[in-house]
């Protein structure tokens, strides 16, 4: 893909809210509630990035979810992940958990170091229907699993989910067909990724900036950039003029209705109240 004019653009730019969870891990929530429907099937994304350990030494203690899976990115730290399957995995830096809360599980992720810098991401990706009461399970994907590319223009890239120029990623979700991947620009490296034409797609930068699209919309370091739906476009060309890192994120919508409840996310307001009902009763297994 070389012509700009097949390029996504920007339509709305989101600046992340910082905000804390868990036990008061400090976090910069990026996409909100407000967005559910607009962004489906993706729920929600919270960056985490702190070297003060009172920011994340608390961590996130035993919780319940249910209805759809959560993928946690690490780019620097530890963090320990047990469960009530009676899982337990280390997560570390350049790794992946992508764990499915199907019918429901209780976990806990709790950092695994007193000091030092603790940085990465937590997306929630909706399940259809007929998968909300899915057997649970969950995936520890070491850095060395994940496919990482070199375009022809230098750019680095990092496939969590999905394919692009012709590699598969470490995960692939047929329902939503996630496309995750983790862009690393050097100044003055320009690149197009292709994503397919009806798939709801953003742009979360974390490093440096972004110029995005054929109208060149600058997109700065912690702010999301939801991509328009244009139906002749076939991909995002994005350039950077300096050193910047992004996440882009693209995925199927399921169009169905989105009821959440803090960690339940179903399709009706009885299922959320049967969830909570099943947590209280201890039918979590
Ligand atoms: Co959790």
């Amino acid at each position: 893909m070389s012509s700009a004019n097949s390029s996504r653009n920007v339509e709305q730019i989101v600046n992340g809210i910082p905000t804390s969870d868990g036990a008061g891990v400090s976090l910069l929530r990026v996409l909100t509630q407000n967005l559910q429907r607009r962004l489906d099937p993706f729920l929600m994304l919270d960056e985490f990035r702190s070297d003060d350990p009172r920011d994340y030494i608390a961590g996130f203690p035993t919780h319940p979810h249910r209805g759809f899976q959560t993928v946690t990115y690490m780019l620097a730290g530890r963090m320990r992940h047990r469960d009530s399957a009676g899982n337990e995995g280390l997560l570390s830096s350049g790794g992946v958990q992508w764990m499915n809360a199907g019918r429901g599980l209780v976990h806990s992720e709790l950092p695994e170091q007193e000091e030092g810098l603790m940085h990465g991401f937590q997306l929630w990706i909706n399940l259809p229907s007929t998968r909300k009461m899915s057997e649970p399970g969950y995936r520890d994907i070491p850095s060395s699993e994940i496919p990482e590319i070199t375009t022809e223009s230098g750019v680095g890239v990092r496939v969590i989910a999905g394919e692009t120029n012709g590699v598969k990623g470490a995960v692939d979700e047929p329902d939503t067909q996630p496309l995750y991947l983790d862009l690393h620009f050097a100044p003055g490296q320009s690149y197009s990724f292709p994503i397919p034409a009806g798939h709801n797609a953003f742009l979360y930068v974390y490093e440096g900036s972004f110029l995005v699209g054929e109208k060149n919309t600058r997109v700065n370091a912690q702010q999301m950039a939801v991509l328009s739906n244009e139906a002749h476009a076939t991909g995002l060309s994005l350039h950077a003029k300096e050193h910047a890192s992004a996440l882009l994120l693209a995925g199927k919508p399921l169009r169905e209705d989105i009821v959440q409840w803090g960690p339940f996310v179903m399709n009706t307001r009885e299922e959320v109240e049967q969830a909570l009902a099943d947590y209280r009763e201890g039918r979590f297994s």
